[in-house]
């Protein structure tokens, strides 16, 4: 006699869940330049500040230099570059130099965009080096704090730039301060 086979636990809960869950799709739009002579004046100027300020990182470590300039809303810009330390958790990254230095000397300001690029001394970085998470969510924390989204460039020694319109884009489901 052939034996009804038992419905076990496993698949039990895998039909439940099939009934129940709800899937969300948390995606985002990236524009895609090919040069910079695709890009509107202001981004491509802020990000040849990012290329300038990229000249003062202080990288005898990782031999990788990033440079970022801010846009605040009265067009000023705002420089950072990564600054190493030998213990190595002392550092800081590009991105939290610019956004901690514009926090500090202009608190009142909204951030309109920053503009991120970075150099490998070891290969030629042909594509954008996206911000680290720490950077995502120090850049997020400003978004919050100002209400409205901080526009993000960001181009590697060659190759495309990439833009996205803010930070939540690129830290979907991050933690904030209304957790606390
Ligand atoms: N770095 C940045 O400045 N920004 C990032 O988003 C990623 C990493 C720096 C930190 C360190 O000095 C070097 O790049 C290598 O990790």
């Amino acid at each position: 006699m052939i034996e009804k086979p038992q419905q076990s636990l496993g698949f039990f809960i895998f039909r439940q869940e099939q009934l129940f869950m709800e899937k969300k799709h948390l995606g985002f739009e990236l524009s895609i330049f090919n040069s910079m002579d695709e890009l509107s004046n202001t981004d491509a100027l802020l990000l040849q500040e990012a290329e300038k300020a990229r000249q003062n990182s202080y990288a005898p470590y990782s031999k990788f230099s990033v440079g970022a300039a801010l846009l605040l809303e009265s067009g000023k810009i705002i420089p950072g570059s990564n600054q190493e330390n030998a213990s190595f958790p002392a550092g800081l990254c590009a991105e939290g130099v610019a956004v901690f230095s514009a926090g500090a000397n202009y608190p009142n300001e909204k951030i309109k965009a920053i503009a991120v690029t970075a150099a490998s001394g070891s290969n030629n970085l042909t594509s954008p080096a996206a911000p680290c998470g720490i950077c995502r969510q120090t850049i997020a924390e400003y978004e919050k704090k100002q209400g409205s989204p901080i526009q993000i460039l960001m181009k590697g020694q060659t190759g495309p730039i990439y833009k996205c319109d803010s930070m939540a884009d690129l830290l979907p489901l991050g933690f904030d301060g209304s957790f606390l």
